[in-house]
């Protein structure tokens, strides 16, 4: 018989959640499934009743796969007890920026770098949403035509801030609606019926640049393995509740049209060409919500640059962005016998 694994999802947030959904949906074998998250209680995640557990270091003695979606950062729930988890002998998949660029640490987005995998130490990171959504459309363009350059402009959702975000733009929306203003708590302006150039803090290293910015840049380059790829970003939050777009413009070594570039990005797991302007179909981020697929299309010549081309993409940072390429990995490890 198959064997079956104990799997825990660390954090019962938007993220944890959907990591739940999606194992249930996608039949991980699981012999038992736990959430935890910072204090006990029940929640009803995909339709069934979970006792959501406090997480402490005793909590990983007989877990297998932990999927961590805890908060980032010092008090986080990876800080915490990520590497607490790996002494206890569990493999942990961590969706944060904790760990993503540590040498050891393999960072993954099974379709394009899979065979990073097998140098795992106990730790695979889960990309960043927006980095994610844009490496998937990169890497065959990049196989086929080499890559020089990458422009990028996001428009990301509030989702990718979690749940009180998404509470704060429905309740800024309705204050407007009924002639009030709501001052914000979560972001540093309003967010409904604006948008702000401004996600993360101020990076240090790449001065003027936000923390986001420099994740797209950093993750980028390690995911495609092209170290010193000029890459520059700009991360803007937009009033929509869930999914990101992102507008890409690509400098390639050789020529390509973008016929050619439809055809070898229709080729590509995961991407789906949604290209058909003169119908007003291009991606959307209500059309990429709930979906698996990241969605291509405006795909045209750049004017600029030589071998250039213009892309817009989009894609559900929860699912995609986040838990589903974290339950991809586990897949992917299970498939490579690495679980
Ligand atoms: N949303 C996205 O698009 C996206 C995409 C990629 C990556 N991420 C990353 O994924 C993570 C989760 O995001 P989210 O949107 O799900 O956040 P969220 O909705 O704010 O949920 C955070 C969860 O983490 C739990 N938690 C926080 N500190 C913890 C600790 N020390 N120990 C155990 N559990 C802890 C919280 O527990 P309680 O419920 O008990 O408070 C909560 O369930 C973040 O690191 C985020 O940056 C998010």
């Amino acid at each position: 018989m198959a064997k079956k694994y104990r799997v825990a999802v660390v954090g019962a947030g938007l993220v944890g959640k959907k990591m739940v959904e999606i194992l249930l949906e996608r039949n991980f074998p699981l012999s038992s499934l736990r959430v935890l998250a910072t204090r006990k209680r029940e929640e009803i995640i995909a339709g069934q009743k979970f006792l959501v557990e406090e997480t402490t270091p005793e909590s990983f003695r007989e877990i297998d796969l932990a999927l961590f979606a805890g908060t980032e950062g010092e008090k986080g729930a990876s800080r915490t007890f990520a590497r607490k988890a790996i002494a206890e002998g569990t493999i942990v998949i961590d969706n944060g920026s904790d760990f993503r660029l540590e040498p050891d640490v393999p960072l993954v987005v099974p379709e394009v770098n899979k065979a990073a995998l097998k140098y795992h130490q106990g730790l695979i990171a889960n990309p960043n949403c927006s980095t994610i959504q844009m490496v998937m459309i990169l890497a065959p363009l990049s196989a086929t035509f080499g890559l020089n350059r990458v422009i990028v402009s996001t428009y990301q959702a509030v989702s990718g801030t979690g749940r009180e975000a998404m509470d704060e733009l429905e309740n800024q929306i309705r204050a407007y609606c009924s002639g009030q203003t709501l001052s914000p708590q979560v972001y540093p302006h309003p967010i409904a019926f604006n948008i702000f150039p401004h996600i993360g803090g101020l990076s240090q290293e790449f001065p003027g640049y936000f923390a986001e910015e420099v994740k797209m840049i950093k993750e980028t380059r390690k995911i495609l393995n092209k170290p010193d790829l000029p890459i520059s970003a700009t991360c803007v939050r937009v009033p929509v509740f869930n999914g990101h777009c992102e507008s890409l413009t690509v400098e390639l070594k050789k020529p390509a049209n973008p016929e050619e570039a439809r055809a070898i990005l229709s080729r590509m797991p995961g991407v789906k060409i949604v290209d058909d302007p003169e119908r007003n179909e291009y991606p959307l981020p209500t059309a990429a919500s709930g979906k698996d697929e990241v969605l291509v299309g405006r795909i045209r010549a750049n004017p600029i640059f030589q071998f250039g081309l213009d892309l817009w993409i989009a894609a559900d940072n929860i699912r995609k962005g986040a838990a589903l390429n974290a339950v991809q990995i586990a897949e992917e490890m299970l498939a490579q016998g690495l679980l």
